[in-house]
């Protein structure tokens, strides 16, 4: 009995937890924790919600940008490529987010075909971060490069804060 009402406590806990945050879903396949998805899940952009990110007097908008931080590797350094980039997002939305779109999705189909590198990488599993960032002014100037030199810098770059939430996936790419 104890233990049910405990469990019953638990549960509800944490489905109360799971409703706050970022959530981005492949259909219903949950982004989180590196969990693998698999490549065929992952051809159309997943949906994205904030919930509970309510901003504040200086944070009105917030950004959610999907990386492979270790897409294209150099002799000298791995650099990221940017898949996918929402902004603009209002603060305190919940549903599926409706921001302006600054870098369309570029699915991780085999990113030999999204980086033209002349030596595609190696590695079959690559990574995808999803972080949301706060912004501190609308942004609507796309990217030069999905190619960049750090995703800590493009984010910078943009004047957007530090990530405050963080959620990735695994994927098999050939
Ligand atoms: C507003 O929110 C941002 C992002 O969460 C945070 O970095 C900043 O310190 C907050 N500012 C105030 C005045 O609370
Ligand atoms: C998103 O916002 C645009 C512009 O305000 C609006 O036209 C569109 O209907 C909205 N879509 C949703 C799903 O709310
Ligand atoms: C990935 O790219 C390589 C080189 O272009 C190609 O040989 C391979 O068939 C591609 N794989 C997929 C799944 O597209
Ligand atoms: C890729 O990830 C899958 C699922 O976790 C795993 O079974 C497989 O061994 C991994 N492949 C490599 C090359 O690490």
């Amino acid at each position: 009995m104890a233990a049910s009402l405990v469990s019953c406590f638990l549960v509800c806990l944490l489905s109360a937890y799971a409703a706050m945050g970022l959530l981005v879903q492949y259909g219903s396949t949950t982004v989180g924790n590196g969990n693998f998805i698999p490549l065929s899940s992952t051809n159309s952009p997943p949906t994205v919600d904030i919930e509970g990110f309510r901003g504040n007097g200086s944070v009105r908008l917030f950004s959610v940008v999907m990386a492979d931080q270790k897409a294209l590797p150099s002799p000298n350094a791995v650099y990221p490529y940017i898949n996918y980039w929402i902004a603009n997002i209002p603060a305190g939305s919940s549903g599926t987010v409706n921001g302006s779109i600054l870098e369309p999705y570029v699915a991780p189909s085999n990113t030999s075909n999204n980086i033209h590198y002349p030596n595609p990488f190696s590695a079959k599993n690559h990574t995808y971060d999803f972080v949301l960032v706060p912004q501190r002014n609308p942004l609507v100037k796309p990217m030069d490069s999905r190619i960049v030199l750090s995703l800590a810098d493009i984010i910078r770059q943009y004047h957007c804060g530090s990530p405050l939430q963080t959620v990735s996936f695994t994927t098999s790419l050939h």
